[in-house]
Order: structure tokens, then C-alpha cells, then sequence
């Protein structure tokens, strides 16, 4: 393992103001994306779709990285170049998810657990040669009468830490998820004990399979109320309770944390992450930056549509959103941002 390299790179996926964008829902999940917005779900538009994201002018000013699926990795743009090659052309960093889905997890009724660690060495190693120099794994914890258990908290932290132990054997960053979802009526205050038990667990599992804390990216939730839950707290509040479960849980070794969206719109994402920023700026040892996947695409695959003609204007949307939360990393992102 070579702790440099594998340090080197963390530092780049959150340097400056730029962060993620996450672009490697798997097949089910994109097609069930196209089919809401009435997009045909065919290999080639899921590959027309991409092609639109990573060509899209000066993407790269506001990315250092993006997280593709396997599907995509092994396919060319429509000018024929692979995918994580164009990524790298217009300075973003390729990384490629490698977990195999959250299943249902036995003896644990509404629990999941995530699959993919069989022959994950030898995807690594291709994963390399494809040009992938970071990965993701997401692990899924539900917040509902009696759960997450224990069971679910600790099967689901050892898997991460193995993942990532492999992937730095690789010479691969591990982004490490645990999402506690938003589903359901919780208050914040939940979310925010759920959260802290959830990356405790995390880190002490990291720790025990012996991964590189320098070399791993934490990809975690924000705290928030259940979408559900009729007290919605201001973003104030969130960006208050979510930093101060961070600072008890995230040790200062780790160079960074870009969050999921988790079904949040994009506009409430990029105006909790500047609050964040904002409210805690130099009080956190570590580079607070995103990860969206649908706060950052959502807007252009619904102009997109599926349509050559749209191609420009999606652009511009997607990229509109990435521009919001390099602001909000600088704890600077305002709404009126959105009329211009
Ligand atoms: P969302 O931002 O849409 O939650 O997706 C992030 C992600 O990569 C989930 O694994």
C-alpha cells in the first residue's frame, strides 16, 4: 500500500471549493429514473445521457471527481473516447462504484445489508487498469420502531472497512457511505443519535481492519428530520447538528467529507452545506465538501428528456448546480443564486 499516493489522491477529491458528482446509479435505478421523466431505458441512452454529463463545458471547474457504474466505465463517449479518459481530459478524478446493491438482510426485518465483496480484489484490479483511481460502496441504515439494530450497524461497518482495506491494497481511495435515510417520521434529534452510532461503528471497524484513515473519503448523510416529520428544521439547525456529529465521530486524519443528497432538492442541499460551511468555517479539520447525485442531476435530465435538441440547455442546468455548491462550499451559496 503506498500511504502517500493513497493521501495524495483523498486530498485531491476534496481540494479547494469543488467536490463529487456521483453519476453511477446502477441500471434498475437509472431506468427507473428515465421512465419518471418518459426517457426510453436503453443502454445506448443511459450512454447518451453520460455523454451529455461529461462534455458538459467547464464541468471541471467545479468537479475534482465523478463516480461512475460499470456500465459506464467500460463505454466510450460518442466521440469514442472512454469515459473515465474524458473525465480526466477536463481534470476530474474517474471513480467507480463497486458495490453490488443493498439486500435485505437476513434475521433483520426492514434491515439491509450491502453485497459485493466476492471477487472484489480482482474487480479492483481491472477497475484500475480501466483508469478508476477512487471507489464507493453505499451501506443503507433505516431508522424505524426498533431499528437500525446493533446487528445491522456492525455487519454493514465491517463490510465497509473490508471494502476499503481492499480497495487501498489496490492503490484505490475508498469513499466509505453509511446513509441513514430520510424515510420516515423521525425527528432530527434521531437522525442525529442514529448518525453518530452509525459512523462510531464506522470508525471503529475501520480501525480494527487496519485502513488508512488519510487515504478514505467519508460519504455521510446530513442530519435532518425524516421526511415525514412535521417539525422541518431550518437549515441552521441541520447544518449545526450535523457538523457537531462529525466532529465527535470523524477523526481529524481524514482528509475529507462530501456528502450524499439523499432525495433532498438541490436548492435545500447547496443552502445546508453553506450553512455549514459558513457557521463552522475553520473549526473543522477536514474538507467539507458534496457528492449529489440527484441534487446536482436532477434538473438536467428533466430538460434533457432523451433529446439531442436539449443537450445544451441540460448542460447548463447541470452545471448551474455544480456552480451552487462550490459556492455553498465556501459557505457563500445564496438562493438568488437560482435566478441567475
Ligand atoms: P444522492 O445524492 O442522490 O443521494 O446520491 C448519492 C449517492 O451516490 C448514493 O450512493
Amino acid at each position: 500500500m503506498d500511504a502517500h499516493a493513497l493521501n495524495k489522491t483523498a486530498k485531491a477529491l476534496v481540494a479547494g471549493d469543488k467536490g463529487l458528482l456521483a453519476m453511477d446509479e446502477s441500471t434498475p435505478t437509472a431506468n427507473k429514473r428515465f421512465v419518471a421523466t418518459g426517457i426510453a431505458q436503453t443502454e445506448e441512452m443511459r450512454r447518451a445521457y453520460r455523454d451529455m454529463i461529461v462534455n458538459a463545458p467547464g464541468l471541471g471547474d467545479f468537479l475534482n471527481g465523478a463516480i461512475l457504474v460499470d456500465e459506464t466505465i467500460r463505454q466510450t463517449t460518442r466521440a469514442g473516447i472512454p469515459f473515465a479518459k474524458a473525465l480526466e481530459k477536463v481534470g476530474i478524478i474517474p471513480g467507480i462504484k463497486v458495490d453490488a446493491g443493498a439486500k435485505a438482510m437476513a434475521a433483520h426485518p426492514g434491515e439491509k445489508i450491502t453485497e459485493g465483496l466476492d471477487g472484489l480484489r480482482d474487480r479492483l484490479a481491472e477497475y484500475v487498469k480501466l483508469g478508476a483511481r477512487f471507489a464507493k460502496w453505499r451501506a443503507v441504515i433505516t431508522i424505524g420502531e426498533g431499528i437500525p439494530s446493533h446487528g445491522c450497524l456492525e455487519a454493514n461497518a465491517l463490510i465497509l472497512a473490508q471494502y476499503a482495506a481492499l480497495c487501498q491494497e489496490a492503490g484505490i481511495v475508498p469513499i466509505v457511505e453509511p446513509e441513514v435515510l430520510m424515510d420516515g417520521d423521525h425527528t432530527m434529534e434521531r437522525c442525529a443519535e442514529v448518525t453518530e452510532r452509525t459512523q462510531h461503528i464506522l470508525f471503529d471497524q475501520l480501525v480494527r481492519q487496519r485502513v488508512l484513515l488519510e487515504g478514505v473519503i467519508l460519504k455521510p448523510n446530513m442530519v435532518v428530520p425524516g421526511l415525514k416529520c412535521p417539525r422541518q428544521n431550518t437549515n441552521e439547525e441541520i447544518a449545526d447538528a450535523t457538523i457537531n456529529c462529525l466532529l465527535r465521530t470523524v477523526p481529524a486524519a481524514v482528509p475529507g467529507v462530501a456528502f450524499l443528497s439523499g432525495g433532498q432538492t438541490g436548492e435545500l442541499a447547496s443552502a445546508r452545506l453553506s450553512a455549514m460551511n459558513a457557521r463552522f468555517k475553520g473549526r473543522m479539520p477536514w474538507g467539507l465538501a458534496f457528492s449529489f447525485a440527484r441534487a446536482i442531476q436532477e434538473p438536467a435530465m428533466q430538460i434533457w428528456h432523451g433529446e439531442d435538441a436539449n443537450v445544451q440547455a441540460a448542460q447548463k442546468a447541470l452545471v448551474h448546480r455544480a456552480r451552487c455548491n462550490v459556492a455553498a462550499r465556501r459557505g457563500e451559496y445564496t438562493p438568488e443564486m437560482e435566478k441567475q
